[in-house]
């Protein structure tokens, strides 16, 4: 079972697209999935068709009461072998409630725990913050897998992150591997996307993935259907450079492991 952090603490960059459609091209691939929704707002559960108002238990119930686990949340999706662990609005309490808490950068680590051997892939969708629940999906992860907006200068945020991703693998995670960095919402007809994307190569070497996620208006329309992309359009660019990013990922990870 491998985890992975799809984290940046910017908004807008594609965590959400890229963790709701990843994990879609994954199972798809074979690979039983679980995604797990760490993010307050939401989007993730609502893109994949969940009715979060409807929720009665979700990661909040799973970080904060000790008798409730995993099993008591996920949700099987309209793709078979894909599972979510939603998230509610609640979820925005939890960092008051784990505030204090001993070990509070450890406690979604220790909730997983009782998953093991039971999918192929964890894929984790953070807020867009630095916040106690983003560290705690950074402490619990294997990989790091950070999309950065590729029509946005400069690349300042990433650094950040990377940074702070040292400070996780010093004192909570030192097998935190950063997977790659994703460039997202590509626009090939402006300069400005293709400076951005030689910026990321430039920088990020070997750690930039070679697949890069257009700006295609599928993969927006998407998650108001309730649907990852390749129930929604399989032939839209958008699916395509998502199932390029599953085969890169899977074919990372073997090299990891070999
Ligand atoms: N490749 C893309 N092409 C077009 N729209 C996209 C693409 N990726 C994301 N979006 C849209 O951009 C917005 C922000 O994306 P989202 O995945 O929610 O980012 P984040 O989770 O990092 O805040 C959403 O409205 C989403 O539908
Ligand atoms: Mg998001």
């Amino acid at each position: 079972m491998r985890i992975i952090a799809i984290a940046n603490q910017k908004g807008g960059c594609g965590k959400t697209t890229t963790a709701i459609n990843l994990s879609a091209c994954l199972t798809e691939k074979g690979c039983k999935t679980l995604l797990i929704d760490m993010d307050p707002q939401s989007h993730a559960s609502i893109g994949l068709g969940i009715d979060v108002d409807k929720l009665e238990k979700s990661m909040y119930e799973v970080l904060v009461q000790p008798d409730v686990g995993f099993y008591n949340i996920i949700r099987k999706t309209e793709i078979p072998g894909l599972e979510i662990a939603p998230a509610t609005i609640m979820l925005s309490g939890a960092e008051i409630d784990l505030a204090n808490a001993i070990g509070r950068e450890n406690v979604l680590k220790e909730c997983i725990q009782e998953l093991q051997h039971q999918y192929d892939y964890v894929i984790m969708d953070c807020p867009p913050s630095l916040s106690l629940l983003t560290v705690n999906a950074l402490t619990a992860a294997d990989d790091l897998l950070a999309p950065v907006h590729t029509q946005y200068f400069p690349l300042e945020g990433v650094k950040q992150l990377l940074k702070t991703i040292d400070i996780v693998k010093s004192r909570l995670n030192n097998k935190l591997n950063v997977l790659g960095i994703l460039p997202t919402l590509f626009d090939k007809r402006t300069k400005l996307s293709r400076d951005v994307l030689r910026g990321i190569r430039d920088y990020f070497r070997e750690k930039a993935f070679n697949t890069v996620i257009n700006n295609n208006i599928k993969l927006a329309e998407a998650p108001s259907a309730g649907k990852s992309i390749i129930s929604y359009d399989r032939s839209s660019i958008g699916a395509m450079d998502y199932q390029s990013l599953a085969e890169e990922v899977i074919a990372r990870e073997k090299k990891i492991r070999s």
